[in-house]
């Protein structure tokens, strides 16, 4: 029996096998059913025929309800469908784009915002969404750094938890709550020089260290179920990868859930040299991919395969029948347990109650919460005294291709994302009293109609105008000689990043490059803010600006968010989650590099680690850094002692802060470890602990971090399987800070 009371064994065993295979069948909505009069779509044919598991995309209650319906009609042993979704950073109401929700280093908005997330979306009759994306992204070119929680392992494992909790709750098939669905496993974070889908080829200790903790903390977070990534990850594809899947995922961390294909990713498999049509649909299953995305190629081959086996010399596969039969069986089980999981046995209309469709308008509750989210995420990079602003700044020049914008304000992976539910960064400026606004946008988003039409893909999201721009930015420029203070609105669309979204150079664009040129030279005082989906090399706007704030796309809230924080109603405490490059050529760039034998900055003059033509002086944005309104004085780091042994002990490390500003603060306090000598390289420092303190004006707070052994271990990893962790004893370097650059050394000793 399975926990929800329904006995999957005795179903299995009443199932056929055409029924079985029909369950690992997993289809888009589309247009294909949108009421229940049915017509002759594919969707509509596999519904009828029994031959689905599972929908996903569908965009109303009332389509789930008729889907649901009919297929409980069509299937001989009523088995429900289960829908899902791709529910990555709100639903209706948009949230800030993952990146900069991890940039809040707040994991209970996190889950908060995953909780919302989840209960509108189980209000449409979806039950399973397409989330937490915890890819480890080090690299600014790769577009889906959006919808990542940044370089970091450790701040990446603890939205994966979070977000697992937000949406699952204690109880996944409670109302509200959607099962979670951690993706892209694995690596899909590292392709290739940034290029999406790329392969990624890595020591294993890094996909041991770096990719894989985030995956085994959303599976301790209880996570239900996993999305298998589409590039190979050392040499071999993941939608094949059995020792990843089969291995890793269930033998070594203990995960009994659902594991899904991408989309079309067992088909792929073809042209990641695999093999033929039905040789990659044995391999993908033997590697435990349960569910197949889209392409349809377990309804295709899988009868075939489970009738007379496989014999592929090509390829080296070789599968026979009853074993094939028994992986059906197996693949089976967890789509029917996974079912079971979430009540849908108990009741395959959840959340998809007949009679009207909800109102899924914002609310103000969710309003509010965005609103937060969104200040809490943006970063301010630098702040020569200008903010907040202040009553003597009232003439307000907004200016840039962003300044009244809105549909890009949502970010990339917004399905239920609406334009209209958002107000643009002009009319919450000129609602303001007491302001003079004028506005002028000054240049394109982009200048080249191809990159226009490709940022267009998904319908108008940048418009080019025809003005020669001389005659754009001398408007602008005439709109911030006759201001008080310019606020410009620069950054990236919203498809400049997301899926299939890499960027040869992360940078402004060249139009928004001359724009802030020109108006930087009127010698207005200047305040730039960013909207971007991925970390953007910032030197010259950073040097043109007189304060910076990194907004990226903020969601539903987001201008009004920025608005809050330009005029001090409220306070920027965001911290960066992803290492900004000083020059677009940086790439990957991340706090946690390892020491060569010729560090820059190490007494080697021309012969040393780094690039040649990038000055040392450049701004970089470290990994963790943020300002605020109030400096924080810290004291120094004191220890309860400095030696330790074994596995049970642990040091205390504590320090001493002081809000030494005139209002309140949110501090967000760094704990990172080096291990100076040890079996391997080990990256400089790695972070290993946070925490967030408010502090009143004046107020001296104290942070405790608790450094154990298990902190200080390290992979090695000969093969896949024979991966360990391990420990040295010798000693420890504690560095505590703001921030991964601007940290206090303490030196322990761990004997043993
Ligand atoms: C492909 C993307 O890689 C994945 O993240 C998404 O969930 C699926 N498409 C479904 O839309």
């Amino acid at each position: 029996m399975n926990e929800s009371g329904a006995d999957i064994d005795d179903l299995l065993g009443r199932m056929t096998l055409a029924e079985k295979i029909g369950q690992l069948n997993l289809l888009p909505a589309g247009e294909g059913l949108v009421t229940g009069a049915g017509g002759g779509s594919r969707l509509a044919e596999r519904i009828d025929t029994a031959c689905i598991g599972g929908v996903f995309g569908t965009k109303s209650r009332a389509s789930a309800r008729s889907m649901q319906q009919r297929a409980l009609e069509a299937s001989r042993l009523n088995i429900p469908l289960l829908f899902a979704e791709d529910v990555i950073h709100g639903h209706r109401t948009v949230f800030p784009l993952p990146i900069a929700l991890a940039c809040s280093w707040d994991m209970e908005l996190v889950e908060e915002t995953a909780a919302f997330a989840a209960g509108e979306a189980a209000a449409l009759g979806i039950h399973q969404a397409y989330a937490p994306m915890i890819d480890v992204a080090r690299d600014p070119r790769w577009g889906r750094v959006a919808e990542s929680p940044g370089e970091d392992p450790t701040l990446a494992a603890r939205y994966a938890a979070a977000m697992t909790r937000g949406l699952q709750g204690d109880d996944p098939s409670a109302p509200g709550r959607v099962a979670a669905c951690l993706k892209h496993f694995v690596a899909y974070g590292a392709p290739e020089s940034g290029r999406d889908y790329d392969n990624a080829s890595m020591a294993l200790e890094d996909l041991f260290g770096a990719h894989l903790p985030p995956f085994e903390a959303g599976v301790r977070a209880g996570a239900l179920s996993v999305m298998v990534a589409f590039n190979a990850v050392a040499k071999l594809p993941m939608h094949a990868h059995e020792p990843l899947i089969e291995g890793w995922l269930r033998g070594r961390i203990g995960f009994d859930g659902l594991v899904v294909s991408d989309y079309t990713g067992i088909k792929e498999l073809t042209a990641h040299g695999l093999g033929r049509p039905e040789t990659v649909v044995a391999r993908a299953l033997h590697a435990g991919v349960d569910m197949d995305m889209v392409g349809e190629d377990y309804l295709e081959h899988l009868p075939a395969l489970a009738e007379g086996g496989i014999d592929d010399a090509e390829s080296g596969t070789r599968f026979g029948a009853s074993e094939i039969r028994k992986l059906v069986d197996r693949a089976c089980r967890r789509v029917l347990t996974f079912k079971a999981r979430l009540g849908l046995f108990d009741d395959p209309f959840r959340g998809m109650p007949e009679g009207s469709e909800p109102d899924v308008a914002p609310t103000a509750e969710g309003r509010a919460l965005a609103r937060r989210a969104a200040v809490r995420s943006a970063v301010l990079l630098k702040n020569e005294g200008v903010l907040p602003l202040g009553p003597d700044r009232r003439r307000i020049a907004l200016i840039g291709p962003f300044a009244d914008d809105r549909i890009n304000m949502l970010g990339t992976w917004a399905v239920c994302g609406q334009a209209d539910d958002v107000v643009s960064l002009r009319n919450v400026l000129s609602d303001r009293p007491g302001i003079e606004l004028r506005c002028a946008e000054g240049c394109n988003v982009v200048e080249e109609p191809w990159l226009a039409d490709r940022l267009n893909v998904f319908g108008p999201i940048v418009r080019l105008d025809p003005r020669p721009e001389e005659e754009t930015i001398a408007e602008a420029v005439a709109c911030a000689r006759d201001a008080d203070m310019v606020v410009l609105a620069l950054g990236e669309a919203k498809e400049h990043a997301g899926e299939s979204s890499s960027r040869l150079a992360p940078e402004l664009p060249a139009p928004q490059r001359r724009l802030l040129e020109a108006v930087a030279r009127t010698g207005t005082k200047l305040v730039v803010v960013i909207f971007a989906g991925r970390p953007l090399a910032l030197g010259p706007v950073t040097a043109a600006a007189d304060a910076l704030l990194l907004a990226w796309h903020g969601g539903i809230e987001g201008p009004r968010a920025i608005v809050d924080l330009l005029f001090g109603d409220a306070a920027p405490s965001g911290r960066l989650a992803a290492t900004l490059p000083a020059h677009p050529g940086q790439t990957p760039v991340f706090h946690a590099i390892e020491p060569t034998g010729r560090p820059s900055g190490g007494g080697f003059e021309k012969f040393r680690t780094g690039w040649l033509d990038l000055d040392d002086a450049a701004t970089v944005f470290p990994f963790g850094f943020g300002l605020g309104y109030s400096a924080v004085r810290y004291g120094a780091p004191v220890a309860d002692r400095l030696e330790a042994r074994g596995e049970e002990e642990s040091i205390e490390v504590g320090v001493d802060l002081t809000n030494e500003g005139d209002r309140s603060t949110i501090e967000t306090v760094q704990l990172y470890l080096s291990d100076p000598v040890a079996r391997v390289t080990r990256p400089v420092r790695e972070l290993k602990d946070f925490r967030r303190i408010t502090l009143q004006p004046g107020e001296t707070g104290h942070v405790r971090f608790t450094v154990t052994a298990a902190m200080q271990r390290y992979p090695l990893a000969p093969s896949l399987e024979e991966a360990a962790f391990v420990r040295d004893p010798g000693r420890i370097i504690v560095h505590i800070g703001p921030n991964s650059r601007d940290t206090q050394a303490l030196e322990l000793t761990w004997h043993g």
